[in-house]
């Protein structure tokens, strides 16, 4: 027995990185997967591996329309809706606040922000009618602690925590629960396409970035797919009955303060600064 058997979830951006692992994890726990994406070829490639309870379906979740039908296709397969995952996501446009363009804004908040805005708003109703439902929503560390060079993501994702808590706050009474994870650095292609590369081409920078990683926090591995997905499943799950309206942190540690070594290098510079000798 799974610990969500039957489930039926669909999750955006689920043809790579967190969403993908997610996917391969729910199946394996017994749901039934609506994968969707704007990488066709790989959303369906990964949905013929998983099997016969996980289908594909194009979803750009900008488009309001394409919400719709994302939601309609996993009614029309498996006669209804459980959970939602609302993954997809990008980079976003980085740079001085002067040097960033308004298209690359509205461009970071309308996939970030407006995609997870939809997935809630077309999944809520059919919950509502089913007598309850469980919504994901990926954020960030980046929606809690302000990240230089960073606007309109850190934005989103910290809008992505409110309108989390906001639709908790409204669906608890039709026994929806809304949740939103808020990942560290995890080894994903998210940060090869924001050099403009392809998915498949990202996976090729997975042993760089794992070295890169394994230093970025108090825990000192890489943050991996796997373990969003982890933190999911167990949002999915009766395990999480009693929760609602949290932003649940999968970062080994780095948004929960300054590391020591930090921290006595502060010291050192603030009584050397003042001309104590930081030995006494
Ligand atoms: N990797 C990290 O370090 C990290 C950290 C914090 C939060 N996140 C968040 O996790 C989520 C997943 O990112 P990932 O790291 O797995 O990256 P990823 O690039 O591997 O996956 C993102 C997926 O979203 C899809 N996508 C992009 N735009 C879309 C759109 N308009 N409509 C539908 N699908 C679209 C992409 O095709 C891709 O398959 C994102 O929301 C991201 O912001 C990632």
């Amino acid at each position: 027995m799974g610990r969500i058997d039957n489930r039926v979830t669909v999750i955006t951006g689920g043809a790579s990185g967190i969403g993908e692992a997610t996917a391969r994890k729910f199946v394996k726990e017994g749901a039934r997967v609506v994968i969707s994406d704007i990488q066709d070829e790989q959303g369906q490639k990964l949905a013929k591996e998983l099997g016969e309870n996980v289908t594909y379906i194009h979803a750009d979740v900008c488009l309001e329309d394409n919400v719709k039908g994302m939601i309609e296709h996993a009614v029309e397969t498996y006669g209804r809706l459980d959970c939602i995952v609302n993954n997809a996501g990008m980079g976003g446009v980085k740079g001085e606040i002067e040097s960033v363009p308004i298209e690359g804004f509205d461009q970071t908040i309308t996939i970030l922000l407006r995609g997870v805005f939809l997935g809630m708003k077309h999944a809520a109703p059919l919950m509502k009618k089913q007598g309850g439902g469980n919504i994901i929503n990926i954020s960030s560390v980046a929606g809690l602690r302000g990240i230089s060079q960073n606007h309109p993501y850190s934005a989103a994702k910290a809008a992505v925590i409110q309108l989390t808590r906001t639709a908790a706050m409204e669906l608890a009474y039709y026994k929806i629960r809304v949740n939103s994870i808020c990942p560290g650095s995890i080894v994903t292609s998210i940060f090869g396409a924001a050099s403009g590369m392809s998915s498949s081409e990202s996976v090729k920078t997975y042993e760089n970035l794992i070295h890169l990683f394994e230093k970025g926090q108090p825990l000192r591995r890489a943050g991996l797919p796997e373990d969003v997905a982890n933190a999911a499943l167990w949002l999915a799950s009766d395990e999480s009955s009693f929760v609602t309206g949290h932003a649940l942190v999968v970062d080994g540690g780095v948004s929960a303060g300054q590391q020591w070594t930090a921290q006595m290098r502060w010291i050192d510079m603030i009584e050397s600064t003042l001309g104590l000798d930081p030995s006494e």
